[in-house]
């Protein structure tokens, strides 16, 4: 019989996980492949969490092997060849930047050390839990012995968000759409480029037609959704966030669909004058488990403008991490 994947899960016990482990263990990750689940919360979590493993018992899912739980990182990461780290220290009120960055540095150190010394040789590692790609940064930095490639942050929501977006502007299904790009940081800067999407085969951009819609409606709209969930719900995107994540690591270990490519934040070689090592959100398309930077697009005037700034805020942040000498 097949040997299980090994996916470990943090934050398993918070709102994001109590929609993302069901995907993973119904199949939506990796079919009918079997798998086996780590379980990382912190230790006052540990009771909330056994409480979902019996809910996930009581689905009786066929492809789940083993669940294990625990609050010690060298342990639960043990021989991992998936890693979602979705845990993070959410932002309070008056807590300032460098708190928040200090805040999960001390996760983000700690769980790349872990990884780097137990997780299997091929093991992915894809960050959620915000800031997140500069926590997939301080956790690819903390791992010297991991190629620095099998780090990876998540901006799939906001890829989603933007295909729904123009979607709904354009009158068509979302599989009209393709070739959507987030460049940046999953942040307020990031930039959803219509410029390069396609509907139908043409452009995004051409077949809007409105620069006023894509400059004042659309950009803000995507780049401030996750504040407008907020808003409505009350709590933050969860079962989206969970979706965007298992497409994610899907994509990344499956492939992508001839043709298209999704958005990945993934640690720059330089391409597209981002700098190298940074982790910024780009266009990738992957064969055999791996990924590539798609390369060739034409960046405009605007477009240019609208990376270079996310990727400006991408460097103040490695820079205040590099000070408080968590990288
Ligand atoms: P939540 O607060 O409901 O759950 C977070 C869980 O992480 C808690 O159960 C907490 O105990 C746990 N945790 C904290 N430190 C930990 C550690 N060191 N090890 C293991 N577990 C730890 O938060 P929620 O809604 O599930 O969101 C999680 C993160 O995802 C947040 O940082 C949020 O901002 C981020 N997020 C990212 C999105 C993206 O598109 N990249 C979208 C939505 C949320």
């Amino acid at each position: 019989t097949e040997a299980p994947t090994k996916i470990a899960v943090t934050g398993a016990a918070g709102q994001i996980c109590y929609s993302l482990l069901f995907r993973i263990a119904s199949g939506a990750l990796l079919g009918d492949r079997p798998i086996e689940l780590r379980l990382l919360e912190i230790t006052p979590a540990l009771k909330a969490l056994e409480g979902v493993v019996m809910e996930l018992d009581d689905c009786a899912f066929g492809n789940v092997v083993n669940i294990e739980i625990g609050d010690d990182p060298t342990k639960v990461f043990d021989g991992v060849n998936m890693a979602m780290l979705v845990g993070a220290m959410p932002r309070k009120a008056g807590m300032e930047r460098g708190d928040l960055l200090s805040a999960n540095g001390a996760i983000f150190t700690a769980q790349g050390r872990a990884l780097n010394e137990v997780a299997a040789d091929d093991v992915k590692v894809l960050v959620t839990g915000n800031p997140a790609n500069t926590n997939a940064l301080i956790a690819m930095r903390n791992a010297p012995d991991i190629p620095a490639e099998r780090f990876n942050a998540l901006t799939r929501l906001d890829h989603n968000r933007a295909l729904s977006q123009l979607a709904a502007k354009l009158g068509v299904p979302v599989t009209e759409l393709s070739n959507m790009t987030i460049w940046g940081n999953h942040s307020a800067t990031q930039y959803p480029d219509l410029f390069n999407a396609k509907v139908g085969g043409r452009s995004a951009a051409e077949a809007v037609g409105d620069q006023d819609w894509l400059e004042n409606t659309f950009i803000p709209t995507v780049a401030k959704r996750g504040a407008a969930i907020i808003e409505a719900r009350g709590l933050s995107s969860a079962a989206s966030a969970a979706n965007a994540t298992v497409e994610h690591m899907r994509d990344w270990a499956l492939g992508t669909p001839a043709g298209d490519w999704v958005s990945m934040a993934v640690p720059s070689d330089g391409s597209y004058g981002v700098p190298e090592g940074l982790i910024s959100s780009f266009p990738c398309t992957v064969t055999d488990g791996r990924y590539e930077i798609v390369q060739g697009l034409d960046i405009n005037e605007f477009s240019r403008a609208k990376i270079d700034a996310s990727v400006a805020e991408l460097v103040d942040e490695r820079n205040a991490v590099t000070e408080l000498g968590l990288i």
